[in-house]
């Protein structure tokens, strides 16, 4: 098990500045990625069927999918991101895994590879950061698809912003999120990365996309999963998982 100065430093040799960068903007997504492989390590060690297939949707610039790689051995990873300069970050900083054959990707939209997967066909969805970029009504089409795919007994694993149903607590985290990105970025003059977090805010918080977490676990639920869990919330950060 690595400790977390020699994960920081294989994070940092393989994706290089963008984990940096978020590392700085945004600490807890570094962490929230950590917590996805270690849920993947879990599960993984709980099973005697190896190896096992790993779809996840949003790879970005690869941080969660080396966490994933990182998780077992034995896995064997489809990485999905529809954004072409995000998905090309991570098959160059990846390549090594890609020549191993354990690591594929994937060009489409998350829903459009779903749909074109099989039936209780994958052991594990692993994601972070992406779901709570989704429309809800494409979201909630997403949540059907991903249990229809994974194997009976196979493991939901999400970390990602999962929005406070206390609607006031919540607006006082997002006001604090607010004030540690100018923190953060004015102190290194990126103003233009200031502006597009702010930008892209909006948009995660607005009623059409936010992902509140008790219609989220429910959503969960009324599409059959079983032992929902949310773990280890930071501000309006949390790792679900869940058992087909
Ligand atoms: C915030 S990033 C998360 C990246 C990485 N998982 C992490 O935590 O650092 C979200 C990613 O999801 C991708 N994405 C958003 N909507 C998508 C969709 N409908 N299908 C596939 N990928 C999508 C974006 O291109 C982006 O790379």
């Amino acid at each position: 098990m690595m400790d977390n100065s020699q994960f920081d430093a294989m994070f940092s040799g393989a994706i290089g500045q963008e984990y940096e960068t978020l590392k700085l903007i945004c600490p807890l997504a570094a962490k929230m990625s950590r917590l996805v492989g270690g849920a993947v390590t879990e599960y993984a060690n709980s099973c005697s069927s190896q190896p096992l297939s790993v779809l996840e949707l949003g790879g970005g610039t690869g941080i969660t999918t080396l966490s994933i790689l990182l998780a077992n051995d034995l896995l064997k990873i489809v990485s999905v991101d529809s954004e072409p300069t995000m998905q090309n970050q991570a098959q160059q900083s990846l390549k090594q895994w890609v020549e191993q054959g354990r690591l594929a990707f994937d060009g489409r939209d998350a829903l459009s590879v779903l749909k074109n997967t099989a039936t209780d066909s994958v052991d594990i969805m692993a994601s972070a950061y992406t779901l709570h970029n989704f429309l809800d009504i494409y979201r909630a089409e997403v949540i059907n698809e991903i249990y229809r795919v994974l194997k009976p007994g196979g493991q939901f694993i999400n970390g990602d912003r999962y929005g406070l149903d206390d609607i006031s607590a919540h607006t006082r985290l997002i006001q604090n999120e607010v004030a540690g990105y100018f923190k953060a970025l004015i102190k290194i003059d990126k103003l233009d990365v200031l502006e597009h977090w702010i930008v892209h805010l909006f948009a995660d918080e607005s009623e059409n996309h936010v992902m509140r977490e008790s219609v989220a676990l429910q959503q969960l639920e009324h599409a059959g999963f079983k032992g929902i869990r949310l773990n280890n919330r930071c501000a309006v950060n949390a790792l679900v998982t869940a058992i087909k």
